[in-house]
């Protein structure tokens, strides 16, 4: 076993892994973050995108120790985002879920999506999320909403280059 700290959603934290364990199966299992979904559990599905210092990264492909010293931000880090915060509304209004497994990884994306860019076509949406599978929605409604929280919040956004 070894023992990490890294700060997951604003907390630094100590946490004793096997050196085999993804950072998923940590974030969920021992420390009971399960808004991180394990779909493909090989990097195809998006399911499991957080965000590493910044930046949307799949959780099953990290083993836990890599990410020692590192920043996370999982979905549940996300309830205060104001960008996150309109992008749930527009999902909600939007019809952009069904089961909902795909949810969580899809709008960390989504997010990142609008941080780095202003998609403002149905192309760069889908373009942006092509890494994220949804199995019910038939993606619709989901390129609906982010086009839509695109509008809302490009006044107040900074994208990054
Ligand atoms: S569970 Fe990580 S990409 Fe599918
Ligand atoms: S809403 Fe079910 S997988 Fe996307």
């Amino acid at each position: 076993m070894r023992t990490i700290t890294l700060s997951v959603n604003g907390e630094d934290l100590t946490v004793t892994v096997e050196p085999r364990e993804s950072l998923a199966d940590v974030l969920r299992e021992r420390l009971d973050l399960t808004g991180t979904h394990l779909g493909c559990e090989h990097g195809v599905c998006g399911a499991c995108t957080i965000e590493v210092d910044g930046k949307a990264t799949r959780a099953c492909l990290i083993l836990a120790v890599m990410a020692e010293g590192r920043r996370i931000t999982t979905i549940e880090g996300l309830r205060d985002d104001p960008v996150a915060a309109v992008l749930r509304r527009h999902f909600h209004e939007q019809h952009a879920l069904q089961c909902g497994f795909c949810t969580p990884g899809m709008l960390i994306m989504a997010r990142d999506l609008l941080n780095r860019s202003t998609p403002s076509s149905e192309k760069d949406v889908r373009e942006g999320l092509a890494g994220q599978m949804c199995r019910c929605t038939g993606y619709a409604g989901i390129v609906r909403a982010v086009l839509a929280a695109a509008d809302e919040t490009t006044s107040t956004r900074s994208p990054t280059p």
